[in-house]
């Protein structure tokens, strides 16, 4: 069914994406399935403006993969000879300009760990390089039994630069991304489960009706406390112990406040 449009509408599907937003869910579809969701410089341009756009009565944000795979990652044709990757990073390229362009992509991905928001990747077959990144972004991963992640990028000469490197050492700690970066291999479904980077493993069949459950429950906490519970555990890991208590303190002034203020 689709959805309403926002102001990053015109332009998404030449970008390979689709935006459904139906209420507090918003479902955003990597949609070139022929190219295994390959992602492009205007793909994640397109996806920063859907974050930049999104309606504020969005709560829920789903990332999902249209066709076998969740992301074969990095569109390759970008990196062929004269292609748009060498045109803006070759040896003449102004560093400062490429360093902004590159913050641009991030954006694409960064939005989705805001507190309004919960994103759940749901991810299913592939998920390469920054297709890895990409599900590495959201905060809650939900995967299909036939998963398996890849980051692919060192084993091409790069390294993985759209946010993936903070989450997964979040997540898996130091040495084992190391090993699974440096190694370029490749994590099934169910490892990813067993390193913490899927919350939810279901069979394929299931994909869907497991992130629909899952978002059900998320809707049905008070909006207010979801969103400063997100503020509090991912501000958590940068702070000490006092500070978070501060942090907790004040963010239950506020929802206290709050709550006794709606009262009849
Ligand atoms: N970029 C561009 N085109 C791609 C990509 C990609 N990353 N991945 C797949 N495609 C294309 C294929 O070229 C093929 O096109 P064709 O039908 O014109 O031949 C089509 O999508 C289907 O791909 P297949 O390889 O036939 O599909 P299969 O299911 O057998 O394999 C797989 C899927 C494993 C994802 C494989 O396509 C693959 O290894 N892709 C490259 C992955 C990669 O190295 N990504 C870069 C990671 S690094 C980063 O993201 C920064």
């Amino acid at each position: 069914m689709p959805g309403r449009g926002t102001e990053a509408g015109p332009g998404l599907e030449e970008a390979g994406l689709r935006l459904d937003v139906e209420g507090p869910v918003a479902t955003l579809t990597l949609n070139r399935p022929e190219r295994r969701n390959a992602m492009t410089f205007a793909m994640w341009h397109a996806m920063a403006a859907v974050g930049r756009s999104l309606p504020e009565d969005v709560r829920v944000v789903v990332v999902r993969g249209a066709g076998p795979s969740f992301s074969a990652g990095i569109d390759l044709g970008m990196f062929a000879p004269g292609g748009e990757g060498e045109r803006r990073f070759s040896g003449g390229a102004d560093p400062a300009e490429a360093d902004r362009f590159i913050a641009g992509l991030q954006e694409g991905f960064t939005w989705l760990r805001r507190p309004g928001v919960v994103s759940v990747a749901a991810v299913h077959g592939h998920a390469i390089g920054a297709g890895f990144q990409l599900a590495l972004s959201c905060d809650i991963r939900v995967i299909a039994d036939d998963t398996s992640f890849c980051m692919k990028e060192p084993a091409l000469g790069l390294v993985p630069d759209l946010t993936g490197t903070k989450p997964l050492v979040e997540i898996v700690g130091v040495p084992r991304a190391l090993e699974l970066c440096l190694t370029a291999r490749t994590v099934g479904a169910e490892e990813a489960a067993r390193l913490g980077l899927a919350e939810i493993v279901t069979p394929r069949d299931g994909l869907d009706a497991a992130v629909r459950g899952l978002v059900d429950s998320l809707l049905a906490v008070n909006a207010g406390a979801a969103a400063a519970t997100k503020r509090l555990l991912w501000q958590a890991p940068e702070r000490t112990l006092e500070e978070q208590a501060a942090a907790e303190r004040h963010e239950q002034i506020g929802r206290l406040r709050e709550l006794f203020a709606s009262r009849p």
